[in-house]
């Protein structure tokens, strides 16, 4: 399963990127306006020089009339180059602008997924992700990871090649229960990243080692040492 960073902070992403790897980063306009630059491109443009070259970076237009979605999306693959994903919302208007983009060649991923059927219309129109929002549908009374879940049943029967990519995480659950599944990708918010490797009973065993080893060996002692 990939795993990608659901942040647009430089500071951040760089610190997660020092201790793990991981497979790209996600934004939308609000994780953008979170940073305060008033130039996301030039946002979009500085996470790309903290990332590998291969990473993905998925970033999203604003606009919501078919035509000036396409425009859009064209326009930020010509400035970020195209390894950027462009995040596509999947209302009627978005449907129409993921099937042209897809026919262009422009990587389009799905989002503001909120039900099975959009997203199945969205990989039908060429879609190469598509992002249900587990923890927004949770909020909404409806079963986010069973949807995320139907999402990816119906898509592999239909033996299209559209990964899900899991979005709007508020716990490693909901994350965990991607993986099990077999979902292809999830973007996660910096907060909860550090949550899925958090294992407090590994470090403390960890301690208790330490402690057993010094009262044999010496205070402060490793393998080092002899
Ligand atoms: O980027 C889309 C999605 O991850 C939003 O998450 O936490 O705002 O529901 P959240």
């Amino acid at each position: 399963m990939l795993i990608l960073i659901d942040d647009a902070d430089v500071t951040k992403i760089k610190e997660l990127y020092a201790k793990y790897p991981y497979d790209g980063v996600t934004t939308n306009p609000t994780i953008l306006s979170k940073t305060g630059n008033p130039d996301p491109m030039d946002q979009l443009k500085k996470i790309q020089s903290v990332i590998p070259k291969d990473a993905m970076l998925h970033a999203q237009v604003l606009s919501t009339e078919t035509e000036d979605m396409v425009r859009e999306a064209r326009h930020m693959v010509s400035v970020l180059g195209e390894n950027t994903y462009i995040k596509v919302p999947v209302t009627a208007n978005g449907l129409k602008a993921i099937d042209i983009l897809a026919k262009e060649g422009i990587s389009v991923t799905a989002t503001a997924v909120y039900g099975v059927m959009p997203a199945f219309m969205a990989a039908k129109a060429g879609a190469k992700f598509l992002a249900p929002y587990v923890n927004r549908l949770d909020n909404l009374g409806y079963d986010g990871v069973q949807i995320a879940k139907d999402i990816h049943t119906m898509i592999k029967a239909s033996g299209y090649e559209t990964e899900v990519l899991g979005a709007s995480f508020k716990n490693s659950q909901q994350v965990l229960e991607m993986g099990k599944f077999g979902i292809g990708v999830v973007t996660v918010n910096p907060d909860t990243l550090k949550s899925l490797a958090l294992n407090q009973v590994a470090e403390k065993a960890v301690q208790d080692f330490i402690q057993d080893f010094e009262e044999c060996c010496g205070a402060g002692k490793t393998m080092l040492d002899f």
